[in-house]
């Protein structure tokens, strides 16, 4: 995916420890041709002083990873944690390190722009 093609958006920048979601419109090209779009979010964490972004959707059954919105990481603060069957994640590199998750988190593109960051509006697939 090339920066030039993705439409961005503006969010507010994550506390050290904390996430910011925003509406993530994902299109899908279909094998007959068209494209549907689904209506899913995004997320983006400030852990150690990194920021990265990740779609909301866990790789083991495709739910959201936060029970309450907002709330992605493990009570220690060190891992993202998917409250559906608890399946855990390297904050930095989306790796699965426990749990039921075939493969890691799908990570979003993201700048830093002065006071804000800025993620994709869509994710094409
Ligand atoms: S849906 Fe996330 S661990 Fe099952």
């Amino acid at each position: 995916m090339s920066d030039t093609a993705l439409q961005w958006q503006r969010i507010a920048r994550p506390p050290e420890g904390g996430a910011v979601c925003f509406d993530l419109k994902v299109e899908m090209h279909l094998d007959h041709g068209g494209t549907i779009g689904l209506d899913e979010q995004g997320f983006a964490i400030c852990f150690r002083g990194a920021f990265r972004a990740w779609r909301n959707r866990c790789p083991h059954a495709g739910s959201p990873l936060d029970w309450q919105p907002g709330r992605f990481f493990s009570e220690d603060g060190e891992q993202l944690l998917c409250h559906t069957h608890g399946a855990r994640f390297d904050p930095l590199d989306g790796a699965c390190l426990a749990g039921p998750c075939p493969r890691g988190l799908e990570s979003l593109p993201l700048r830093e722009c002065g006071d804000v960051l800025e993620v994709p509006l869509r994710l094409a697939q």
